[in-house]
């Protein structure tokens, strides 16, 4: 069996065999991208088709730049209809869904081609012109990539909104966005049960601006159907047109808007252009994951995350490739379905998260081994550090020793990875995530901006010229796009993320904000606070994250209450919080204390709060006000 890495005490390089075939392994990439990185992205944009050429390829003026200006492009022409001589019959799509409820489908690239056209005429036909914004809810199922293409190719705007979350998240979302139209499902099955996601779109649009919702028949039950609002997108489909004529978009018009937590209570909108955002996705895909025509992709991530978007939809679209896609979850029927999979489909690349990885490690090895994973030849990892011992873990027992693994870093905001491995130039290091990728300059910076040496720890910051998938704003918010990526260094996008460097390799330390990664998924501790104080009985509330072996972290909430604590009053605020947000935002524990500390201008200091229940030392306490707080937490917390 081919070995497509090779060990060198702790550190990993391409064996001679993964040079030889590579997509680039030529390490002089590096410096000839950085000599100039835009000429290095105009080259690189030249492999995508065009309507026409850009007039200029790169145009700073901060806090905001643009690419390939003036260039004309398409992203579903991109990622359909440039296959269709070549690789019409091949599948673009390979969906399963969560057994027993169906088949498997594959989706050839002149199917998918067919399908998006007619849903572009559908949409059309409802009314949406370029520019308009699209709420789509829809769970993994193929019409969510349709819906996505369809949008891209007339011009539409769409809003993924993940599944799991809530109506209220549902809500702000469509609102923020101004949508009119949704697109959602009858319901979808997840760990043996029925979700009917339908209900929850109904609730979710209420006191909305939404006029037409297309629903998508996934399970086939009863939902409820509003006349003259609600159609069942099959029934549109039959009169849908074959051929709907892709939207010639100025590069920089905006592709998508992806909602993501930062610091204060509501999601921000991150917009994210066409073309600079397709080269990313595209080169991306071509490099670090070193997609070929024979490969079977697999990224387990959801489309309602940017990972989905760029690596369960657009990039390997772009690349021509074929993609899995999965409609359940890791565990269900049991902890041997995702193995099943690889081995049923052959599976050469598989992407996944730290938080999946620690989850298997726990249920132990025995269920791989019922498998055979020999087609994997690359994996990878995404959205939280990754430690030594899960890295050590996935290699040896999902890459049988013989697969690269990168580690990928990135963010909403990025588009697409920024650092990593490239597979077939190396070295790979366990826990570090690696080189900027070429034609990206990140750097780690001190409180003043100066770039700090080895090994010394810092800020991420990224210099110009920015890559071309990187956000072009927060919707409607210009004031907050400023404030949270420009405002500390001006001339650098602050990441909010903690790194150091050390022999040239970018190690990730975790964010220096208030956001939390767990399980991977993004969640601001403000938004969490906010839905918390909500409920009646309580007054004051402070989360933090706490570390936690498989999800990396968990957030705690410590609370202030209004009266008695009360038997039942836990769950009801954890059920008010998986209503308001989604269960994936539940608290792990809830604390209820008199008093929180805080400064004297009456900030509260979650800092002593998330140094106390990790175990580390609390640091400097004498700003506070009320330091007694500090002791009579611990004796709650039994320290
Ligand atoms: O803290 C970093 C962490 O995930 C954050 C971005 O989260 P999100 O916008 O949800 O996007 C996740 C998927 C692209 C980052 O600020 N993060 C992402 N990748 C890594 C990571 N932390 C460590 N290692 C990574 N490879």
């Amino acid at each position: 069996m081919a070995k497509w890495v090779v060990r060198e005490g702790n550190v990993f390089w391409p064996s001679e065999e993964m040079k030889k075939v590579a997509n680039i392994s030529n390490s002089d990439v590096y410096e000839e991208a950085d000599k100039n990185p835009v000429s290095f992205w105009e080259e690189k944009a030249r492999e995508l088709k065009w309507f026409k050429e850009w007039e200029k390829p790169y145009e700073e003026n901060l806090p905001y730049f643009k690419w390939f200006i003036g260039g004309k492009i398409n992203m579903s022409y991109n990622c359909l209809d440039v296959h269709l001589k070549d690789k019409g019959d091949k599948p673009a799509i390979i969906w399963e869904p969560e057994p027993p409820h169906g088949e498997a489908r594959i989706i050839t690239y002149n199917e998918l081609y067919k399908e998006v056209n007619k849903f572009s005429n559908v949409l059309k036909k409802l009314g949406v012109k370029k520019g308009d914004r699209v709420g789509i809810y829809l769970p993994m199922i193929p019409e969510v990539q349709m819906a996505m293409l369809a949008c891209a190719r007339i011009g539409a705007i769409h809003t993924v909104v993940f599944s799991a979350f809530s109506p209220d998240s549902l809500r702000h979302r469509l609102n923020d966005s101004g949508a009119k139209i949704l697109i959602t499902s009858d319901g979808y099955y997840r760990r043996g049960k029925e979700i009917t996601l339908k209900d929850k779109a109904d609730e979710g649009i209420k006191d909305t601006g939404i006029e037409k919702v297309i629903v998508v028949r996934r399970t086939g039950s009863n939902v409820n159907m509003a006349d003259g609002r609600d159609f069942y997108l099959d029934e549109l489909m039959k009169d849908a047109e074959e051929y709907c004529e892709p939207e010639k978009m100025e590069s920089n018009d905006t592709l998508f808007l992806l909602y993501t937590s930062g610091t204060t209570g509501k999601p921000k909108g991150v917009i994210h252009d066409t073309g600079g955002y397709a080269v990313q996705a595209y080169l991306t895909t071509k490099w670090i994951f070193d997609l070929k025509d024979d490969d079977i992709f697999w990224c387990t991530a959801d489309i309602g995350w940017v990972t989905g978007h760029t690596y369960s939809c657009y990039g390997p679209l772009l690349c021509g490739g074929t993609m899995l896609v999965y409609e359940g979850s890791p565990d269900y029927p049991d902890p041997g379905v995702w193995w099943k999979l690889i081995e049923k489909h052959k599976v050469t690349i598989f992407y996944t998260s730290p938080t999946a990885i620690r989850m298997f490690e726990r249920t132990g090895e025995s269920w791989m081994k019922k498998y055979d994973l020999s087609s994997l030849r690359l994996l990878g990892s995404v959205g939280e550090p990754i430690g030594e011992e899960a890295w050590m873990w996935y290699f040896e027992n999902v890459g049988g020793g013989r697969c690269p693994i990168v580690d990928t870093w990135w963010q909403t905001e990025t588009g697409g990875i920024l650092i990593s491995s490239l597979p077939g130039i190396g070295p790979i290091i366990p826990t570090f995530a690696g080189k900027s990728f070429p034609g990206v300059r990140m750097a780690v910076v001190d409180e003043s901006g100066n770039e700090l040496g080895d090994e010394k720890p810092g800020y991420l910051v990224q210099k110009s010229p920015f890559a071309p998938g990187m956000l072009r704003g927060v919707y409607g918010n210009p004031e907050k796009y400023k404030k949270t990526y420009w405002e500390k260094y001006k001339t650098m996008y602050d990441t909010s993320d903690g790194a150091y460097i050390k022999n040239g390799l970018i190690k990730i330390e975790g964010r220096t904000d208030d956001v939390m990664k767990v399980a991977g998924h993004r969640l601001s501790t403000a938004e969490l606070e906010d839905t918390i104080t909500l409920h009646e009985n309580v007054v004051e509330c402070a989360v933090v994250p706490r570390p936690d072996e498989i999800k990396g972290e968990a957030p705690v909430a410590f609370v202030i209450l209004r009266g008695k604590e009360r038997e039942g009053l836990k769950e009801d605020i954890i059920k008010l919080v998986e209503r308001k947000i989604s269960p994936i935002a539940k608290p792990a524990e809830i604390y209820f204390v008199d008093d929180l500390p805080k400064t004297r201008s009456g900030k509260i200091m979650r800092r002593i709060l998330r140094n106390l229940i990790s175990g580390k030392e609390l640091g400097d306490i004498t700003t506070l006000v009320n330091p007694e707080s500090v002791e009579k937490i611990k004796e709650k917390l039994k320290l």
